[in-house]
């Protein structure tokens, strides 16, 4: 059968590979239940959209108000950033990421994100991969997060928030 005579509109007729994953359909990402929100240092958070354990990378967003600091760290693998509200940069870099921008930050950057004095809060989507090592000003490590420390900071913080340990299971594959 040639290609023109079959329906573009005709879904795709076979069940999805056995070994596939189920998707992730999130319908608002700024999520009404601010419990959602993982807190993870002071006036910093992130919202997990997807924890991938099994290819070691996580997607979430991040939310930093005015006061915060996402520490110092330095990363293994590539980070994508796409900026939802706001504006922050990093004390390492002159460039400022501006609200609608993205962001591509390579393996061995390291860097230190701030949010500007007249902005009150920024959010962020990042996909991070592999490793954020927190280090000193010289490279000393002093500890890491990967997906797995996400997911673990999940499950704790959604048992003391009331949502659940479980709930955290929806956003990993
Ligand atoms: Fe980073």
């Amino acid at each position: 059968m040639a290609l023109d005579d079959l329906d573009p509109r005709m879904p795709y007729q076979l069940a999805m590979p056995g070994e596939a994953q189920s998707d992730i359909v999130i319908p608002a990402v700024l999520p009404e239940d601010d419990r959602v929100w993982v807190p993870q240092a002071e006036n910093v958070w992130f919202r997990p959209l997807c924890l991938n354990a099994s290819q070691g990378y996580w997607v979430n967003l991040l939310k930093v108000t005015r006061a915060g600091i996402l520490s110092r760290h330095r990363h293994t693998n590539p980070v994508h950033g796409y900026v939802l509200k706001g504006r922050w940069k990093y004390l390492e870099h002159d460039w400022v990421a501006e609200e609608g921008g993205y962001v591509y930050e390579p393996p061995g950057e390291t860097h230190t994100l701030t949010v500007p004095e007249d902005v009150e809060e920024m959010i962020t989507l990042f996909q991070v991969n592999g490793l954020m090592l927190y280090v000193d000003p010289w490279g000393k490590a002093l500890g890491f997060e990967d997906v797995f420390t996400k997911i673990d900071m999940c499950r704790k913080h959604y048992t003391d928030c009331g949502l659940g340990a479980g709930f955290v299971d929806q956003f990993i594959r």
